[in-house]
């Protein structure tokens, strides 16, 4: 899988560091070529030698070594690589990374590299769960930095909890995803929105709903795992982005159908957002005051665009080249469908109105815990057919959604069209 490819191996100041020799073996043996470059500090757990034994190649240590610039300079190190990965990626390492602090070989390269970076954290499990190294995960997240790990263990400290590096399987695994080297939907773009969207009454109030964007992040990031490339737009949630995933925030249904139109060419569309349906006509620019008892504001309410709809029936406004005209209809437009009666009837026909190829209809009246609950149930109903799926956790009906996706487009030899899937 890695055939070929260079990889640049950042190991920092972590116990974990004395698996990096059997991470160069494994990584070596799916093909790739790997430099390593050891900090100071993960030099005290694991040896310079070692790691060019099994490596084959010159180990870089110290950013000041004027031979290692005179061989390869800092910035063409981290442009001559495919990947880097940081293993272990201590927390240090990381919130430095987060601020933009470039004070020794290894920070210095990952602020010059261009190329994707796989992180794979390992620290004390407090030190994980702290504020400040979950807001840097976030931020880099956010920045397009990919994660893997870390896993609930046994940590070095003797302590168990979460904070061990991911198995060295795992890290070779997530570096062939990174380059999106793996899974089905390789090559595949995927757009998906999902949250509440929140519509503005006056500087202090809205309109919104009890989305959580549980299942809409799940899905992104079950798409992203068999390969996809995802754009997540997402309104207001406190989730964080999936790994790989790339997160555009928006707050309203007009902000959320302009950053659909934004995302260029798109295979597969999801409208897992509860896109608010309507909006005020005019938004009070000062807190609308409280009037006499008895007298109580009006709003006046007007409709917002229909996101769905618009992808399934004219397409995405910037598909190609940008423009209405050149409006582009993913092959697969998949939406939602939150009824508290009559589900597969009423799925059914907003199969039909929306002009989407699946609906998967889900039952939310009150004695269901869909809104902001970790379960779901759905009936996935496509041009064919109606099928009903368990009651499961929204991560692994976010799986199930994405392997049927895989599968689609595989059955059609890469194009699934509406309709002749079931
Ligand atoms: O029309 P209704 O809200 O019942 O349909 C739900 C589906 O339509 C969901 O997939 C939701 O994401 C999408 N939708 C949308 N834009 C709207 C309303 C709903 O994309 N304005």
């Amino acid at each position: 899988m890695l055939n070929g490819k260079n990889i640049l191996l950042a190991i920092t100041g972590g116990i974990a560091a004395y698996k990096t020799p059997d991470l160069v073996r494994a990584l070596k043996k799916d093909g790739a070529d790997v430099t390593c470059v050891l900090s100071q500090s993960g030099a005290k757990f694991v040896s310079e030698l070692a790691l060019q034994s099994v490596s084959g190649n010159r180990v870089y240590t110290d950013l000041f070594s004027l031979s290692a610039e005179h061989e390869m300079g800092h910035i063409s190190l981290a442009r001559a690589c495919d990947l880097v990965i940081v293993a272990p990626a201590t927390a240090a390492t990381m919130a430095k990374m987060a601020q933009g602090i470039a004070d020794n070989l290894v920070t210095t390269l990952l602020l010059a590299t261009t190329k994707p970076i796989l992180l794979a954290p390992a620290m004390n499990w407090a030190m994980w769960e702290n504020p400040a190294t979950q807001e840097n995960v976030k931020t880099l997240s956010g920045r397009g930095a990919h994660m893997i790990g870390p896993v609930v263990g046994e940590l070095a400290c003797g302590e168990e909890g979460m904070g061990r590096m991911a198995d060295i399987e795992d890290i070779v695994s997530a570096a062939e995803s990174t380059l999106e080297l793996s899974g089905p939907l390789k090559g595949l773009h995927a757009t998906v929105t999902s949250g509440p969207t929140h519509e503005p009454i006056d500087p202090v109030r809205y309109i919104a709903n009890r989305s959580s964007g549980k299942q809409g992040h799940a899905i992104a990031g079950a798409l992203a795992g068999l390969g996809a490339s995802v754009t997540l737009i997402s309104g207001p949630t406190n989730m964080d982005a999936p790994e790989g995933v790339k997160l555009v925030n928006v707050t309203t249904a007009d902000e959320m159908m302009a950053a659909v139109n934004s995302c260029g060419q798109t295979d597969i569309f999801v409208g897992a957002a509860a896109v608010s349906d309507w909006r005020t006509v005019d938004t009070e620019k000062q807190k609308i005051k409280k009037q006499g008892p008895g007298t109580v504001p009006e709003l006046k309410l007007m409709q917002n665009p229909d996101i769905l709809k618009t992808v399934a029936t004219i397409g995405i406004s910037g598909g190609i080249s940008g423009g209405l005209s050149n409006s582009a209809r993913p092959m697969l437009v998949i939406g939602f469908a939150a009824e508290t009666e009559n589900l597969v009837e009423n799925a059914r026909r907003k199969l039909a109105a929306k002009g989407c190829d699946w609906i998967l209809a889900n039952d939310v009246s009150n004695e269901t815990d869909t809104f902001g609950g970790n379960n779901n149930q759905v009936h996935l109903i496509t041009r064919s057919g109606v099928e009903e799926w368990p009651r499961m956790n929204k991560r692994e009906l976010a799986q199930k959604l994405a392997q049927r996706i895989a599968d689609a487009f595989l059955s059609n030899s890469g194009h699934a069209s509406a309709g002749n899937v079931s």
